[in-house]
């Protein structure tokens, strides 16, 4: 296999002939054109508000305090360069597949395949997150109602596990039973309590698994059913996240806000997995790019609209819950229906409960409906077995990969754990990010977006905003966070030495490489400044993520590689053109 293979690309006008011909090959059957601006920005907003601005934003303040909503906007900006370069990808070709036919257009087949296995990770497991994530809301519901399932039933087996383990050392140390945390309590329980497979106690989480089958059923019977449904799921949602910030600010106590932030820049940073999970879903909307009535105009326009509603919708609610409560009690997994209890609105707490429910249920709907697309694009493209595309005769959606999407999130989201799963799900869609904003760059170097109509990502030359802004951080670090840089090059923590401390600033020093070489590239070639500017920040919030996550990334992309050998590369279409190509010369 040569080299140069691994990098085949599909040319833009190749992809759109394959899927007029893709159409007729299925005897007309084809996606449905039904999507229009404000379909494509509720299902933008459908996605993006949920599990993140719900619950992972709990976290995310008790360690950074009201600076969290500053984290907001910078996240916003970073994702605001990459729904243009999203944008123009999606008006430049608008077939289902998002980043995965992006990278094939201009990167080439191996880093098509890793960004659509990468996918994966942002769909299938950000939805295990979600998932999650609503069965907490939703037994906590059925709570509130007097119906209680028994926590074995409704919690994954390694949070269980640990929680067992910590409540017993707790109880060994004589804190009462009644004193552990609501976390601790029902994980003792649940662990306690469980029927018993020989040694093991089956605990498993049921709600999660029942929701992901009843949507994986919406999602399989049709798209105008799915579209109806957000539709009403986002605007019930939006309703309410406006009620907690118009109730909410009239419980705000200013002192709450001083000191704006109590753990510095660290304790801000901390949030950014979670911070950023709450934003990843404005993307999903390009994987309908065949289902849009035009696609070109409204994909881009639907992108940004859906962004900047959720992020002045989620910095009000930072600063609303940082003002309503001290920062340090919002470490709770249903944050916004707490801040309401606490002042005793108890009626409010319950609505923002409910919507939760409705939110995450809308998540879930546009992921489930994203992932088979995906599947469905690389199967079109011979990377997948071909079953993957067969679209279902009467409700015309991608029956089989919609089906193995269901599977592949169901089973697991009744046993992993959400900080795990929620992490995986921020570095693999930053990641999209990163090769989607590279993807831009690359495509103005070999110019083949040229004489195309649609969407452009705005041209402004980084030839010098790029340097002088990289001087400008180096000052500003210089001058405010001496003690960070210090410790940046000490190579002791107090408890750890060596190899253990420096491993932890592997990815950032990957990130100043990075930094020096695109800044050179900028200078000598005057690329675009936007995706440039997407790159550096996108790259930046990885880095961020730490080493364990990287590590169990790269593990990740490991085994699609090994897939794409045994599989892909050899059933490719584009090798197989190849190949007979080279038979009939
Ligand atoms: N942004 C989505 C959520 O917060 C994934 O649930």
């Amino acid at each position: 296999m040569g080299f140069r293979q691994l990098f085949r690309k599909k040319d833009i006008n190749t992809m759109l002939a394959d899927l007029q011909a893709e159409g007729q090959e299925g005897h007309g059957i084809s996606l449905v054109k039904n999507l229009t601006l404000r379909d494509l920005t509720a299902l933008g907003i459908a996605a993006v508000i949920g599990a993140g601005i719900f619950s992972t934003i709990g976290n995310a303040s008790a360690a950074g305090g009201p600076g969290v909503s500053l984290l907001f906007i910078f996240t916003a900006i970073a994702c605001a360069f990459s729904a243009l370069c999203y944008a123009q990808f999606a008006s430049t070709l608008p077939v289902a597949g998002s980043a995965y036919t992006y990278a094939y257009t201009s990167f080439g087949e191996l880093i098509a395949w890793i960004i659509g296995w990468d996918l994966l990770m942002e769909y299938a497991i950000g939805n295990i997150a979600v998932a999650i994530s609503w069965s907490d809301y939703f037994t906590g519901l059925l709570a509130g109602v007097g119906l209680h399932v028994p926590a074995y039933l409704t919690m994954d087996f390694l949070s269980a596990s640990r929680g067992f383990d910590e409540a017993e050392a707790l109880l060994a140390g004589g804190t009462a039973f009644a004193n552990l945390t609501p976390n601790l309590q029902a994980a003792h329980q649940a662990w306690a309590n469980a029927p018993r497979l020989g040694n093991l106690p089956l605990v498993a989480d049921l709600p999660a698994l029942l929701i992901v089958v009843a949507i994986t059923y919406l999602v399989y019977i049709g798209i105008k059913e799915s579209k109806r449904t957000a539709n009403l799921l986002v605007l019930l949602k939006l309703l309410v996240i406006v009620l907690v910030i118009l109730v909410g600010i009239f419980y705000v106590t200013p002192a709450n806000w001083s000191p704006f932030a109590p753990n510095g820049v660290g304790g801000i940073l901390k949030g950014v997995s979670a911070v950023f999970f709450a934003y990843i879903g404005f993307d999903a909307i390009s994987t309908t790019a065949e289902e849009c009535q035009n696609p070109q105009r409204d994909l881009p326009r639907a992108m940004i609209y859906s962004l900047i509603i959720c992020t002045v919708l989620y910095v009000l609610v930072a600063l609303v819950l940082t003002g309503m409560v001290p920062f340090q009690e919002l470490a709770v997994g249903d944050p916004l229906a707490y801040v309401f209890e606490r002042v005793d609105l108890d009626f409010v707490s319950g609505v923002v409960a409910v919507s939760a429910v409705v939110a995450m249920t809308s998540v879930l709907l546009v992921f489930q409906l994203g992932q088979p697309r995906i599947w469905m694009s690389m199967s079109r493209d011979g990377l997948l077995p071909k079953v993957f595309a067969r679209l279902h005769p009467r409700h015309k959606t991608p029956s089989f990969s919609t089906i193995i999407t269901g599977i592949v999130v169901a089973v697991p989201a009744l046993f992993m754990n959400l900080t795990e799963v929620t992490d995986l799900t921020s570095i693999g869609t930053l990641f999209a990010f990163v090769l989607v904003c590279g993807g831009i760059l690359l495509m103005d170097s070999t110019g083949q977006h040229k004489g195309r109509s649609g969407f452009k990502v705005p041209y402004y030359n980084s030839k010098y905003i790029v340097p002088l802004l990289m001087v400008a951080l180096i000052v500003l670090l210089y001058s405010f966070n001496q003690a960070g840089l210090q410790s940046f090059f000490s190579l002791s923590n107090g408890e750890e030495q060596g190899w253990d401390v420096f491993k932890h600033k592997i990815p950032m020093i990957g990130f100043i490489i990075f930094c020096i070489v695109i800044t050179i590239l900028s200078f000598l070639r005057n690329l675009s400044l936007i995706p440039v500017l997407g790159l550096i920040t996108n790259l930046y919030l990885m880095t961020e993520l730490g080493i364990t996550n990287w590590s169990r990334f790269l593990i990740w992309l490991g085994l699609g590689l090994v897939v794409y050998f045994f599989y892909g590369n050899r059933h490719s279409k584009l090798n197989q053109a190849a190949s007979s190509n080279n038979t009939s010369l």
